[in-house]
């Protein structure tokens, strides 16, 4: 059967690499789960590379469960060191990957990562007004 906490689920669960705040952030961005109520919040760093916007840092916080944390920290250690455009192109089957099995219930933690990495793009964006 198989197990409802993968064991990279759990490690990134108990010892997230990139949770907490970024002072010097060049985007930050605030997303809520309508189904769950639970919330993230992702501080990018963005270093630029001739006409590259490359995510050179990551850091989150997340208020929700234990799928949503996890995947929160797989999302920031899969786009560290990625141009902002590949960066939205990662979701839930580039995370499940890293991360095995998400149960079917939990599906809509990834969601919660993508879409506060958007609006954290999207504040760099506005603040460079591009
Ligand atoms: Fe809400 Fe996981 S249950 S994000």
């Amino acid at each position: 059967m198989q197990q409802y906490y993968s064991k990279k689920v759990m490690d990134h669960f108990l010892h997230p690499r990139n949770l907490g705040k970024m002072k010097d952030a060049s985007g930050v961005g605030d997303t809520q789960n309508m189904r769950c109520g639970d919330v993230m919040k992702m501080y990018i760093k963005i270093k630029k590379a001739g006409k590259k916007d490359i995510i050179e840092n990551v850091k989150f916080e997340t208020f929700g469960c234990g799928h949503a944390i996890a995947i929160s920290d797989m999302m920031c250690e899969l786009i560290k060191g990625k141009a902002i455009e590949k960066a939205l192109k990662i979701g839930y089957e580039d995370i499940t990957k890293e991360l095995g099995f998400i149960p079917p219930a939990k599906v809509h933690c990834s969601y919660l990562a993508k879409s506060a990495l958007k609006a954290a793009i999207d504040d760099y964006k506005a603040r460079l007004k591009i």
